[in-house]
């Protein structure tokens, strides 16, 4: 799959976490224009990938802030002239606190739609005018394996991931006639430091159990789905969600 993405412009947001730089990395190493958007500054990850060859860009964005994505995607254009994909990654996870429903605070389930939901759709609006000039465009929305397995005591993020199923189906249909695809991508658990911190390594073996494939799910099992769905090869898939997720049978 070499060069699949050469001069293609693909923005990346909450490209500074663990899957959006390993998104990253990929994208750079097949020769894509990256636009690595995110609150904080990545502005140092941007330039060891153009110092080692690469064509990068770092842009601080909030999702959640209209004017900040039209900016990003001003950005995008102003340094590359084009824009051929963006992965709505960012995303509001780590800080969504576990419990029952009846104890979700009101002001950190509007935080998490904000950014989940909201957040994704300002991004599409923003990159959207931009793809339909040109007359293509991928958009990969990044939701999760948690709305199909049903997870308890996590009802608002479960529900903004559901909400960007619904959302990407919907959208696809609206820009299908200009020749842009809307896919989601639904990862399963993805452990790191700061998610074992906060659930213990018992969630992984306990997910582990529940797959075909009895291992771990890195960054990495990501990529080769997301550039699928940025590529040529699915000119003819939209509205769809794939879920990569070893196989999880949902034990
Ligand atoms: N890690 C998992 O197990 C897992 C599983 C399923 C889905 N996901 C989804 O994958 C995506 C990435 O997850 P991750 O584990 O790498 O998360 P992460 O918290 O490590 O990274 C998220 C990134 O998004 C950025 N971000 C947060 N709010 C933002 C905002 N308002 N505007 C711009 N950037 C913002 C953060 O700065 C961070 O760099 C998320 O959408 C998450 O919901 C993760």
């Amino acid at each position: 799959m070499a060069d699949t993405m050469n001069g293609r412009t693909i923005i990346v947001t909450g490209a500074g976490g663990n899957i959006g730089l390993a998104y990253c990395d990929a994208l750079v190493k097949q020769g894509a224009n990256l636009v690595m958007a995110d609150l904080v500054d990545l502005s140092p990850q941007a330039d060891k990938y153009r110092s080692g060859g690469g064509s990068a860009i770092a842009v601080r964005v909030d999702v959640a802030d209209n004017d900040s994505t039209q900016a990003m995607a001003q950005a995008a254009v102003q340094a590359f002239g084009r824009i051929d994909g963006i992965i709505n990654n960012a995303g509001f996870f780590k800080n969504c606190t576990f419990g029952s429903f009846m104890d979700i605070p009101a002001e950190e389930w509007d935080r998490c739609f904000a950014i989940n939901v909201r957040g994704l759709w300002q991004c599409c609006k923003a990159v959207v005018p931009q793809m339909k000039e040109q007359g293509s465009g991928k958009i990969v929305n990044i939701s999760s394996n948690t709305p199909y397995k049903g997870i308890p005591n996590f009802l608002h993020y479960v529900s903004s991931k559901a909400a960007i199923v619904g959302l990407s189906r919907s959208l696809a249909r609206e820009v299908g006639p200009f020749n842009i695809q809307v896919n989601t991508l639904c990862p399963d658990l993805i452990p790191d430091a700061d998610i074992e911190a906060k659930q213990g390594s018992q969630a992984d073996i306990r997910t582990v159990a529940g797959r075909c494939l009895q291992r771990t799910q890195t960054p990495q099992d990501m990529v080769g789905a997301a550039l699928f769905l940025l590529s040529d090869g699915s000119d003819f898939i939209t509205g769809q969600s794939l879920l990569v997720n070893g196989g999880a049978h949902f034990l």
